[in-house]
């Protein structure tokens, strides 16, 4: 007989257990043990998520209705495009292929962009651009990122709040962290980061757009910033929504590491073009830099063929990043005159989520918006408690307001 987990809930009955999705893998029950661990751990994420006590979230996840509007992760509903789901159907039958020749497709379209000149030989193989790092996603890069600049007790510094990724990973490998505050606008304090830089500093991060404000920096003043502050550290620039970006081209100090300066930029097809779940990111820096990083990735190898296949289907579909912008655009505005009638202030956004102030402690607002089937997040800084919802359907936002209404 399997005995139950000292841990479990006892309020869980056997209806609960089947109805969820966490117990079922692949269509097959699994063992009892194995469906708690998966449960547990689905809770755990959540209760992290929320802030929340692990056996009150478990009552939460377990009790919820199912999510309406999933307005927490900042997703794109609005795609993969059309073309890139057809690159990636027709890429399956050389799934046996490891994806060699198309990360070499990817990293040249990419060094046709940016520019890139330098092209080192390897091995085997053709030659690749050397300043060009590809990943599953730009949580690889930023991870290898947090080794490279983080162990053997280095200092990271960057604002707060900001997005924590780099910093907590680098942070497991003994690296300590210096902030700095945002301005009274909540966008990044350039003076006060390069005033606060030190020799100590191995590394400053900066999420431009920022996560979680959605605010970014003047483009002039950033490129300024870079120029400057690179001469004496590596900067690394998260660029995960600069897409959204009203010029993300001059946004972007992507051209920067063409100029030869000290920078390390991310980008992610996470958020516009919406491979959250396919898993496509790049880092753009000196070659040395990326030496570095490429220890602590598996860097092309880990990317799936498919979902290559699709990155540059998607790359190339501009009518697409116009669309995608388009309707996040149309949704965030829905969102701000929701917002703005029911009395609301908001920091205005360049990326697909939108922050702002709420009346009673974040966390049980979060809390009482999911009982409503309405996912999103919650924070507390500068005294004040605060929402984070991304920018989802128009259908989504609806749902948005109404639960929204109830509670505000
Ligand atoms: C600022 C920022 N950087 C990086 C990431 C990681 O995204 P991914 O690993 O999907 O590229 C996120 C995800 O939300 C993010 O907000």
């Amino acid at each position: 007989m399997i005995s139950k987990p000292n841990n479990m809930p006892t309020h869980m009955n056997r209806r609960n257990w089947l109805k969820s999705g966490a117990m079922m893998a692949g269509g097959f029950m699994v063992a009892p043990n194995l469906q708690w661990n998966l449960t547990n751990t689905a809770n755990q994420i959540a209760a992290r998520l929320y802030g929340l006590p692990a056996d009150e979230e478990a009552r939460l996840i377990l009790e919820r209705p199912a999510l309406k509007a999933r307005l927490l992760a900042n997703e794109n509903p609005f795609g993969p495009s059309k073309k890139a789901k057809e690159a990636l159907i027709s890429e399956i039958d050389k799934g046996y292929l490891y994806g060699f020749e198309k990360s070499l497709e990817f990293a040249k379209l990419l060094a046709d962009k940016y520019k890139l000149t330098e092209f080192g030989e390897r091995s085997w193989g053709p030659a690749r651009p050397t300043q060009l790092m590809l990943g599953a996603g730009s949580t690889e890069l930023l991870l290898a990122a947090s080794v490279a600049f983080g162990q053997n007790e280095q200092r990271i510094l960057s604002a707060d709040p900001t997005y924590m990724s780099l910093i907590r990973s680098g942070q497991n490998v003994g690296a300590e962290w210096d902030s700095v505050p945002l301005t009274k606008d909540y966008v990044h304090d350039l003076n006060r980061l390069s005033d606060s830089l030190t020799d100590q500093h191995s590394l400053v991060y900066i999420c431009n757009p920022n996560n979680p404000t959605g605010t970014s920096v003047n483009p002039d003043e950033m490129r300024a910033f870079c120029k400057e502050v690179s001469k004496k550290k590596p900067i690394f620039i998260d660029e995960a929504y600069i897409d959204y970006t009203p010029d993300p081209d001059k946004y972007s100090m992507a051209d920067l590491v063409t100029e030869g300066y000290n920078v390390i930029v991310t980008r992610t097809f996470s958020k516009m073009h919406a491979f959250a779940g396919l898993r496509i990111g790049y880092t753009l820096a000196q070659a040395d830099v990326i030496t570095e990083m490429s220890k602590y990735s598996n860097g092309n190898g880990n990317i799936a063929c498919t979902s290559m296949a699709a990155a540059i289907a998607s790359y190339l579909d501009t009518e697409y990043h116009q669309y995608a912008r388009e309707m996040n655009q149309k949704s965030k505005e829905f969102l701000y005159k929701t917002l703005e009638d029911a009395g609301y202030e908001y920091l205005p956004s360049d990326t697909n989520f939108v922050l702002f102030p709420v009346r009673i402690e974040s966390s049980r607002f979060a809390q009482e918006m999911m009982k409503r089937g309405v996912g999103v997040r919650s924070w507390s800084f500068d005294n004040k408690e605060w929402c984070r919802v991304s920018i989802g359907t128009m259908e989504e936002m609806e749902y948005f307001a109404e639960a929204f209404n109830q509670i505000s």
